[in-house]
C-alpha cells in the first residue's frame, strides 16, 4: 500500500511508497549555484508528504547542461556553493523526507544556445525538434574524457553526501549521456565502451561502483533507466531487461523506470516532436488498461530484479497506485507533473482526502497552429503535452518564489514566458562561463 514503509538494500528506511521524480527546476542563476528558491520549493514538496524527493538534474559539467538554470557541481566547490547545497538539503529533508540528488550529463541533448558543440559516445547529431529545439553538434568522447566523466560523477556524489543529501540518482534515461551510451543508435563505438550490451552499460556500471567506493555501503544510490527508447534502432525493452540484470548484481538500491528520449518523449506521452518524423515506436500498454504507461515493461524488469523498483509516468489515482504495488509490478510510485499543480497531493492520497490527482494533462489545451504547417491530431496532442512541460516549469517557479501554484495559468502564456526567459538565461549563462574561461 502507498503508505507502507520500505527498507532499501543499503539499510535506509523510506517512510512511504512515493518518489517525487526528478524535475528540472531552472532556478539557479548563471553561476549554476543553488539558492533560496531551491529551499522554498523542496521544503514545500517535503511537507507534501513524499518519501523520496529526487532533485532536478544537477549537472557534472558546466559545458554540457540540460538548460540554463541547472545547478552544476564540478571540481572543488566554493564555500558559498557548499553552504547553499547544505541549506537546500536541510529544507528538502524536513518531515522525514529523503532528498536525493539526480546527477546528469546532457550529452548530445545539450542545447545549441548553451554550447554549439556537445559531447556523445559517437558523432550522431540530434535533429532540430518541434522546429525550435536545436542542439549542439556532438564530438566523440575519447577514452580519457570518459574516465574524466566517471570522476566528475563521483566528485558530485561525494559533495551531495557531504552537504546532507540523503542519496543520489544517476540519470541514465531520456537520451542524456548515460543513456546515450546504452543506445546502439547513438553509441557506435568499437572500443570497450560500445558494441555489446555489456560494453554499452560499462560506463553506467563503472560510475555506480566508483560512487559506492566513496560513499560507503549505507548510502542510497539509484538509477533512472529507460524501459525502452521506443525508437527504431534504439535501446530496446529486451536490452533494458539485460541492463536491469546487470544492475541487479551491482550495489544499487533502487531502479526507477521511465522511457523515451527527446526524439520520442514517451516519458510524458509525447509521441514525437521531430517534424522530419523520427523513427519512433508507440509503447504498448498492458491489455488490462492501467494509468501508468510503463507498467507492462516494468513487470518484465521486476521479474529479474531483487532490488526495489520504482515506476514513473502516468500514475494519478490511489487505486491505480495500490493496484500496481499489490500486484508486485513495482515497489515505489514515481510522480512528476501532479506535484507541479498539486504539491499536497501525496498527503491527500494517503489520507484518502482525494482519490486521484487532477488530470491537468487532459484539461490544458494549446492548439495545433503554433508549430505551423501540417499538424495532424497526434501532433496537436503532442504539442499540448510538450507545452504542459513549460506550464509545469512556471508552476515550479511560483512555488520557488514562495507563492501558490496557479491552475488557471494558460498554456500559451506559459509557453511564451518560458521561451522568453530561457533565451535570456541561456545568453547570460554563456556569457558568465565565457568570461571565466
Ligand atoms: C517539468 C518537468 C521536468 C522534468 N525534469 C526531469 C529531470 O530533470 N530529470 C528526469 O529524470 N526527468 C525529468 N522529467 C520527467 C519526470 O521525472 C517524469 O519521468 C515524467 O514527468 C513522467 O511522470 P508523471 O506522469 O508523473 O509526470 C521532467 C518532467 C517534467 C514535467
Amino acid at each position: 500500500m502507498i503508505n507502507e514503509k520500505l527498507e532499501l538494500p543499503c539499510g535506509v528506511e523510506v517512510k512511504n511508497r512515493f518518489l517525487k521524480s526528478a524535475m528540472t527546476e531552472g532556478l539557479a542563476d548563471s553561476d549554476a549555484v543553488a539558492n533560496k528558491k531551491h529551499n522554498n520549493l523542496y521544503k514545500k514538496w517535503a511537507y507534501g508528504g513524499v518519501g523520496i524527493s529526487v532533485t532536478g538534474n544537477v549537472q557534472i559539467d558546466h559545458r554540457y547542461i540540460e538548460r540554463a538554470g541547472n545547478v552544476v557541481i564540478e571540481g572543488e566547490q566554493s564555500n558559498e556553493s557548499l553552504a547553499a547545497l547544505a541549506d537546500w538539503s536541510h529544507a528538502g529533508t524536513q518531515n522525514n523526507t529523503h532528498l536525493w540528488m539526480q546527477l546528469s550529463h546532457a550529452g548530445r541533448q545539450t542545447p545549441f544556445s548553451i554550447n554549439k558543440e556537445s559531447a556523445a559516445p559517437s558523432v550522431q547529431p540530434l535533429p532540430t525538434l518541434g522546429g525550435i529545439l536545436k542542439f549542439g553538434v556532438p564530438k566523440e568522447l575519447t577514452h580519457s574524457e570518459i574516465l574524466d566523466i566517471v570522476d566528475r560523477f563521483v566528485n558530485a556524489a561525494e559533495i551531495a553526501k557531504q552537504t546532507g543529501f540523503t542519496g543520489v540518482q544517476l540519470h541514465s534515461a531520456h537520451g542524456y549521456l548515460l543513456s546515450e551510451f546504452l543506445s546502439p543508435n547513438v553509441n557506435q563505438r568499437s572500443d570497450q565502451w560500445g558494441g555489446s550490451i555489456e560494453n554499452r552499460s560499462r560506463l553506467l556500471l563503472t560510475v555506480i561502483e566508483a560512487i559506492r567506493d566513496k560513499v560507503g555501503n549505507n548510502y542510497p544510490i539509484s538509477v533512472k533507466l529507460n524501459s525502452s527508447d521506443f525508437q527504431k534502432g534504439g535501446f530496446t525493452h529486451e536490452e533494458s531487461i539485460e541492463v536491469a540484470k546487470i544492475l541487479n548484481t551491482s550495489s544499487l538500491d533502487l531502479l526507477e523506470i521511465s522511457g523515451g528520449t527527446y526524439e520520442n518523449f514517451t516519458a510524458l506521452e509525447i509521441d514525437s516532436l521531430n517534424l522530419k518524423k523520427a523513427k519512433t515506436i508507440k509503447p504498448q500498454r498492458s491489455t488490462k488498461v492501467r494509468e501508468a504507461y510503463f507498467l507492462k515493461y516494468a513487470e518484465a524488469i521486476k521479474s529479474v530484479l531483487s532490488i526495489p523498483l520504482a515506476v514513473t509516468g502516468g500514475f494519478r489515482s490511489s487505486e491505480g497506485m495500490n493496484d500496481a504495488l499489490q500486484s508486485g509490478a513495482c515497489d515505489i510510485i514515481g510522480l512528476g507533473r501532479p506535484l507541479c499543480s498539486e504539491p499536497e497531493i501525496i498527503n491527500d492520497l494517503i489520507s484518502g482526502a482525494k482519490k486521484s490527482a487532477t488530470l491537468y494533462e487532459n484539461i490544458l489545451e494549446f492548439g495545433p497552429w503554433i508549430f505551423g504547417l501540417n499538424s495532424p491530431i497526434s501532433m496537436m496532442r503532442s504539442n499540448n503535452k510538450a507545452a504542459q512541460v513549460y506550464w509545469c516549469y512556471r508552476q515550479i517557479l511560483k512555488m520557488a518564489d514562495g507563492k501558490e501554484v496557479d491552475p488557471k495559468l494558460g498554456l500559451f502564456r506559459a509557453f511564451l514566458d518560458h521561451f522568453r526567459d530561457d533565451a535570456a538565461n541561456s545568453k547570460k549563462y554563456k556569457n558568465h562561463w565565457n568570461d571565466l574561461s
